[in-house]
């Protein structure tokens, strides 16, 4: 979030070239970067996996992932494929790394001119980041020593490391990642990548809360009554069934994005925008959300799976039916919960988060409710509709925007009034919105990690969710799946945010509109 910084000269390692998340997101964020002209102009991409593969062959297999860029051209993709190597290689085995691997690092290194700066990329299973980091270390790669130095940066190389989630699939297996990073790189060396912290809105958050002056002094718990933040997918498990029948929806969106969102949305005011001071404050947060004991794990959180039915129109299979999966499985494709975070602003506020597969509508947003006005000297004035608290609703996406409900009166005779919305649509900034994953490897290689977390930070949101975790762990559900493709969800997580009014579902709401209906 600092002022732009030029990304350093670096070779871009990238374990796990044949996978997914390489074809989806990487190769096409840096054709981004490339069509952009954001690549330093001494920069060369390496792609590792088992698969046999030369550097054309790699080529050839990536240039229909950049070509869905619908500012593709041919010119620049000459351009970027030049950058673009393979090397096959088993990273996880110490020899292979050392005769394969080292070689073409050192040679691509001086074909690029681009000295010892490497990006190390780990887009591969979890259960492989222990034998990569360990034999980057082992292989003598870090020459940057432990400590970080500012002082003429452009004439001391750096090795940096993302790393992709899920970081740890608990508590114990991400404090020991962590350690193994900690044995290798400088903890300002690891870049932690969230990419819904690389998304617009989310980044806009910080500038709506810090940048203007009117909202402040009401986000505490005095003027909120409470918070919630909603990440519902459309899609099922797709082809990922094998990875997610693992992980499920608490640790997939909750653990990391949601958690982190929420971080974001709630932290004090940081000293100032740079990495060390928004980590320390995110940090903070997240080391303030209650922990609860196990056994009030019913109380704090929901789960769901969902079963057979139609969303968009096109009909959608039980997620026990997806090959990938056990028939009866108890992997969670739903999550509902409700936060406390015991600190002096926010005591006693409740915040309630979401996130589903297969539900009605793509959609994630944050709605804050205010409480209502202390004394109400309107009351009655309404008509047939009740006066509604003012909420502020952040669409992080699709739509991007804010929007504000508050009362109005309607023009005329005597005193009627409505809920009424102001409308901000982030599109009326023009732009292009950058894809979150070219804008954080980008800032990765300027060495920004203002938008990444640190192990702290994810050790934090582990021990939140590690409660509840282990509560559907040892009590299996009995009424599974309990949600219909398409829907909202199950209504148990209705009952869970009960008390404090609806969850917000976009049906039956007029947005972008002046008035809502009656
Ligand atoms: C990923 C999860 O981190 O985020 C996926 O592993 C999920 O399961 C995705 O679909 C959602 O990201 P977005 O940007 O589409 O909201």
């Amino acid at each position: 979030m600092s002022a732009p910084l030029k990304p350093d000269r670096c070779l871009i390692v990238i374990f796990g070239a044949s996978g997914d998340l390489t074809k989806r997101k990487l190769v096409p964020a840096l054709y981004d970067l490339c069509r952009n002209r954001h690549l330093p102009k001494r920069c060369g991409v390496l792609g590792v996996s088992r698969t046999a593969m030369t550097d054309d062959e790699f080529r050839q297999r990536t240039k229909p992932w950049c070509e869905k860029d619908p500012a593709f051209s041919e010119d620049t993709w000459q351009h970027f494929a030049q950058r673009l190597h393979y090397q096959p290689a088993d990273a996880t085995d110490l020899t292979s790394f050392k005769q394969q691997l080292v070689p073409r690092l050192g040679a691509l290194c001086k074909e690029h001119q681009t000295g010892d700066n490497v990006l190390y990329y780990l887009s591969v299973a979890p259960g492989l980041y222990d034998p990569i980091v360990m034999n980057i270390g082992a292989s003598g790669l870090v020459t940057e020593g432990k400590r970080w130095c500012s002082i003429n940066r452009d004439a001391l190389p750096w090795q940096r490391v993302v790393v992709e989630k899920p970081f740890g699939h608990d508590l114990d297996s991400a404090e020991h990642l962590n350690r193994v990073l900690g044995r290798v790189f400088d903890e300002e060396s690891v870049y932690n990548i969230d990419h819904y912290l690389g998304k617009e809105t989310v980044q806009n958050l910080l500038v709506f809360r810090f940048a203007n002056a009117i909202f402040e002094p009401l986000w505490n718990r005095n003027y909120i009554d409470h918070v919630q933040i909603t990440a519902a997918e459309t899609v099922g498990v797709e082809d990922r069934g094998a990875f997610y029948e693992k992980a499920g929806a608490m640790r997939d969106m909750i653990q990391s994005h949601l958690l982190q969102v929420l971080a974001v949305l709630t932290m004090d005011t940081p000293n100032s925008s740079r990495a060390h001071d928004l980590r320390v404050e995110q940090r903070k947060l997240l080391e303030a959300i209650r922990v609860i004991d196990e056994a009030q794990a019913p109380l704090f959180a929901v789960r769901g799976q969902y079963g057979a039915g139609e969303v968009n129109g096109e009909p959608l299979a039980a997620y026990r039916d997806d090959p990938n999966t056990a028939a009866d499985s108890q992997t969670e494709t739903y999550t509902a919960m409700k936060l406390l975070i015991d600190n002096w602003r926010w005591h006693g506020v409740p915040f309630f988060l979401r996130t589903g597969k297969a539900m009605r509508r793509k959609l994630t947003q944050i709605v804050v409710t205010f409480r209502p006005a202390p004394h109400p000297i309107f009351a009655n004035m309404c008509g047939d509709e009740a006066p509604q608290p003012n909420r502020l609703v952040i669409n992080v996406q699709p739509d991007e925007g804010i929007n504000l409900r508050f009362i109005g009166k309607v023009p005329g005779q005597g005193t009627d009034l409505r809920n009424a919305v102001m409308d901000f649509d982030y599109a009326q900034f023009g732009g292009e919105v950058q894809e979150a994953y070219a804008h954080l490897l980008l800032d990765a290689m300027c060495g920004d990690r203002s938008l990444f977390k640190d192990r702290f930070e994810i050790e934090a949101a582990w021990r939140i969710v590690m409660p509840v975790l282990n509560y559907w762990n040892n009590h299996p559900a009995a009424d599974l799946p309990n949600y219909a493709a398409g829907s909202w969800g199950p209504a148990e997580a209705d009952e869970l945010i009960a008390p404090h009014g609806p969850w917000r579902n976009p049906e039956g709401e007029v947005s972008r509109s002046k008035y809502l209906q009656r």
